[in-house]
């Protein structure tokens, strides 16, 4: 067994530590590895000192002094109960770096982290093809998990050209076995066997790191003992979890030369940028036939592409390189909670990390939770809970895993009702499990331009977030407006993992009551944003959606009543809104101050500008709406009044009020919101801000001209040359005026899609016509975003600025407007029947577009063209798309 050790640290560090930026409220369990020889008592002193001192430091830095970047002061939801102890545990491993194509991470603000690399040794410039970031240009031809439970079990598949990568993982538990033990099986093998005569190749790159470099070092113990089931790969020992260690388990089977196995160890602080770490390491040729020593030497086989089987002093990151003709499979083996073989060090760093704790339970400077795991003795031996993850043990365990899968999802979804295309099931599993597979964990502090202190930017204070994403490969990160739609599908299939998402959310609200739409939250999150759409500003809002979720909630809760013995789900929820209310009373509160509207009771959007220099586009974009260039007023103006806003505010206030009363808040405190839910919600009102009764339309009302166009305009010195061109918008005759803004389609649809409109008033059926209108906005595919009568129809908003909300089928727009068909289908009135009958038909039209699309190319888009149908934009986008699963099942939501 050839060991090769890292560079030892000394207690020295430990108080040097203490002084850094660094929060510690958690810094448990001795993150040093014990020189032989040197003994655990010599450190106490250290360890002691540094906790103290760390504990008069001052843990954050102190923030800059305005409402919108520090935290809103109320106890943070993440410390719920309901989020501690055996929940906490049991998520705390997950594949939560949704941006990779494999990539496991612990919930932690400095964690551990693992992933998956690949390449073609084989194929011309392999280093320029490593695959790791899910991204749409590797061209892959499908992938995405197509089962996932969110929590312990997932399996992925990739094709690749001519290879087919299967991702499984499974966790399991053994008592003491604190944040679980985990599994990734990773299956390759030829996918068209008949286009390839040479044999294929693939090289996989397994890795995993500490993620605090300087602080942690892991042991690479490449040709290591076997136990039993494996080769141990990895140890280290780690703040949360103890000793460590990862083992590999070969399954290609007998009469097949053996994988070639490579490794590098090096430190790394910076985890944004590992495929060009991985790209830079292997573009020297390394001797193959060196001992495993360092780099380079003379004489051997050399060969490109290869780790150097060599290591860097204290390297926290380890990877891993297996070289093989296809097929290859093999199993990776987390295993956490180890004694690491030294009965001392489990003693100290238990003794440590209670200290911290109890420490940590006075510290509440903190605005982000920090699991808190107790370490204990696991009570199975380690090759026993190697060989339970790997072999035909695994085999075993992924089998009833997908079995448990697939029952609970039948069970949660329904045998589909009628009408649903054949291949729906398989696209449902595969929309839900790349939602639940696209959950993330992400830490760090948003950037921020303060317009009141002449736009500076500054950094937030710095938080968590574990939040579903849009898209894997171009949305893997935050955003606030599609984030109440997935909660209307993961809070169907687990209940309290959408609480924790819904409270790590409310917990990014700031002291003014605003929460950032976009969350850009850490390194490997910036790295993968233009830079343009970095920064938020606190004047800008997104849509409340997170309301459709919390209505959801307060609905149920008021249904069980004041039973006795209720189910336990609804005493969470129950607790969730309890504590919830403060936040989401200051976040509409916000909504209300800053969005206001010129006449009282009115809202607009911020942030469409009201500077004259908008020439540039067609019609300036109102990012805060969601619905980016769905056109609005031609001139931007402070009388301004949004109609998809107006509704917004009305379901929030029914949200809040019904939270209000069901949480039993003191009456007089709930009825001013009650009075308020009463005064949004009136359709008379409605009617009169925003009804074109002539045209049987809800409208924007600003300062309007259709006479608008985009042209070529060229500049000329005043002697008359010509010295540049630019594409401008030309307005022409009749100049704007104040009116209401005559464009049809989802802003139009809003008093509708939010239920806001009485099931006899006379706007629903004609606006039910309108909707079913093919001239409008009726298609064989769904709902189109803009009527096809409308004058910015499918219009380019700048050269370069396609069309987004002009035109294209969006399904969260979609999904709204299902649900209130049914609602409208199921209250007695005039319009009852009719829509029930447009229900059932849109729901078909969609389910077998999206079924047929996802079958033909192997993705769910981001919108679907109007004219054919055809998936485009971002992909796989299995956000909001993804309800085609409660569509398919029916089942939607109460507000
Ligand atoms: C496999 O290769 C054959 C021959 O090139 C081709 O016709 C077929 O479409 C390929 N199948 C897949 C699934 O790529
Ligand atoms: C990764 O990013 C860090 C920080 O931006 C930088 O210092 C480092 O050189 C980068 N590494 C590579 C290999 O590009
Ligand atoms: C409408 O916009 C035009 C052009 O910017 C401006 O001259 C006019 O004053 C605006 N009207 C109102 C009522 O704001």
């Amino acid at each position: 067994m050839q060991v090769i050790r890292r560079k030892v640290d000394t207690g020295n560090k430990e108080s040097a530590e203490c002084e850094s930026e660094e929060p510690k409220e958690n810094i448990s369990r001795a993150t040093k590895v014990p020189k032989k020889g040197i003994r655990w008592t010599i450190l106490l002193p250290f360890i002691f000192f540094g906790a103290i001192a760390g504990f008069f430091l001052p843990l954050e830095p102190s923030g800059p002094n305005h409402l919108a970047v520090r935290p809103f002061k109320a106890d943070l939801l993440c410390r719920l109960s309901q989020f501690q102890g055996e929940h906490a545990g049991r998520m705390l491993w997950g594949t939560y770096r949704p941006g990779l194509y494999l990539g496991m991470q612990t919930r932690h603000p400095r964690p551990l982290v693992s992933g998956l690399m690949w390449f073609d040794p084989d194929r011309p410039q392999p280093l320029d093809n490593i695959r790791h970031l899910a991204q749409e240009r590797d061209g892959l031809q499908k992938y995405g998990w197509e089962a996932h439970d969110g929590e312990s079990f997932g399996r992925q598949e990739l094709y690749d050209g001519n290879i087919h990568i299967t991702t499984s993982f499974a966790k399991r538990f053994c008592r003491g076995c604190t944040g679980g033990d985990w599994a990734l099986r990773v299956n390759s093998e030829v996918n068209n066997a008949s286009m390839s005569q040479a044999p294929q190749r693939i090289s996989v790159i397994f890795y995993i790191a500490d993620s605090q470099a300087g602080k942690s070092v892991v042991d690479i113990l490449p040709q290591g003992a076997s136990t039993g089931a494996g080769v141990q790969l990895a140890a280290g020992v780690s703040e949360l979890l103890g000793g460590w260690a990862v083992h590999m388990h070969d399954l290609s089977g007998q009469g097949r030369s053996a994988p070639k196995l490579r490794y590098l160890g090096v430190q790394r602080a910076h985890f944004h940028n590992l495929t060009d770490t991985l790209a830079d390491e292997m573009a020297e040729p390394v001797d193959l036939d060196a001992p495993a020593k360092r780099r380079g030497g003379g004489g051997g086989r050399r060969e490109r592409h290869q780790l150097s089987n060599s290591m860097e002093d204290a390297p926290n990151l380890a990877l891993f390189q297996l070289t093989a003709e296809l097929p290859l499979s093999v199993d990776f083996v987390f295993t956490g909670s180890l004694p690491k073989g030294q009965g001392a060090f489990e003693g100290v760093a238990k003794a440590v990390s209670d200290m911290w704790r109890s420490i940590g339970a006075l510290r509440r400077t903190i605005s982000y939770c920090v699991p808190q795991l107790p370490l204990s003795k696991p009570t199975e031996a380690l090759p026993q809970r190697v060989a339970a993850l790997s072999g035909s043990a695994l085999t075993q365990l992924l089998k009833e895993r997908e079995a448990d899968f697939d029952a609970h999802f039948t069970k949660t979804f329904g045998a589909f009702a009628p009408g649903s295309p054949k291949g729906t099931e398989v696209v449902a599993k595969a929309a839900l499990s790349n939602t639940l597979g696209g959950i993330g964990y992400f830490f760090g502090a948003s950037e921020v331009r303060l317009a009141d202190q002449g736009d500076r930017i500054v950094r937030s204070w710095r938080a968590a977030l574990f939040t579903a994403v849009p898209s894997r490969s171009f949305f893997p990160r935050g955003f606030i407006w599609d984030e109440g739609f997935h909660q209307l599908l993961i809070r169907r299939w687990n209940e309290r993992l959408s609480r924790d998402i819904l409270a790590h959310w409310l917990d990014l609200l700031s002291e003014e009551g605003w929460i950032a739409r976009e969350q850009i939250l850490g390194e490997e999150a910036r790295a993968r944003v233009p830079a343009e759409f970095i920064v938020q500003s606190p004047q800008v809002a997104n849509p409340p959606t997170l309301f459709l979720a919390l209505a959801d909630m307060a609905q149920r809760v008021a249904a069980a009543g004041a039973e006795e013995g209720r189910d336990p789900g609804v005493q969470e929820d129950l607790d969730f809104l309890t504590a919830a209310y403060p936040r989401i009373e200051a976040w509409f509160g916000w909504f209300q101050r800053t969005q206001a509207g010129q006449l009282p009771g009115t809202f607009r959007w911020r942030g469409r500008g009201t500077a004259p220099e908008w020439d540039t586009e067609l019609n300036r974009k109102t990012f805060a709406s969601g619905l980016d260039d769905y056109p609005r007023a031609s001139h931007p103006s402070s009388a301004e009044r949004h109609v998809d806003l107006y509704c917004w505010m009305s379901l929030a206030s029914r949200a809040l009020a019904s939270i209000g009363s069901s949480i039993r808040v003191a009456p007089e405190k709930v009825a001013p919101v009650q009075e308020l839910h009463a005064q949004l919600s009136n359709a008379a009102f409605l009617d009169q801000m925003h009804l074109d009764r002539a045209a049987q339309q809800y409208r924007d009302w600003g300062n309007h001209t259709e006479a608008v166009d985009m042209q070529w305009v060229e500049s000329r010195t005043p002697e008359g040359y010509v010295v540049g061109r630019s594409y401008v918008r030309v307005v022409g005759q009749p100049p704007p005026r104040p009116q209401l803004v005559p464009h049809f389609g989802y802003v139009g649809l809003f008093p509708l899609l939010l239920r806001m409109l009485p099931a006899d008033s006379p706007q629903l059926s004609a606006m039910l016509a309108q909707l079913r209108d093919p001239d409008h906005l009726w298609t064989d595919a769904g709902l189109r975003s803009l009527s096809r009568a409308s004058s910015l129809y499918n219009k380019y908003n700048t050269q370069h600025d396609a069309p987004y909300w002009r035109a294209p089928i969006w399904m969260n727009v979609n999904y709204l407007a299902l649900a209130a068909l049914k609602h409208y289908s199921q209250v007695p009135g005039a319009s009852q029947e009719l829509a029930g009958r447009i229900h059932d038909e849109l729901r078909r039209n969609i389910l077998r577009n999206v079924v047929q699309q996802y079958h033909t190319t192997g993705y769910l888009w981001e919108n679907y063209r109007d004219e054919s149908g055809r998936g485009q934009g971002s992909h796989p986008f299995t956000g909001w798309t993804a309800l085609v699963v409660p569509i398919a099942g029916e089942t939607y939501f109460e507000i």
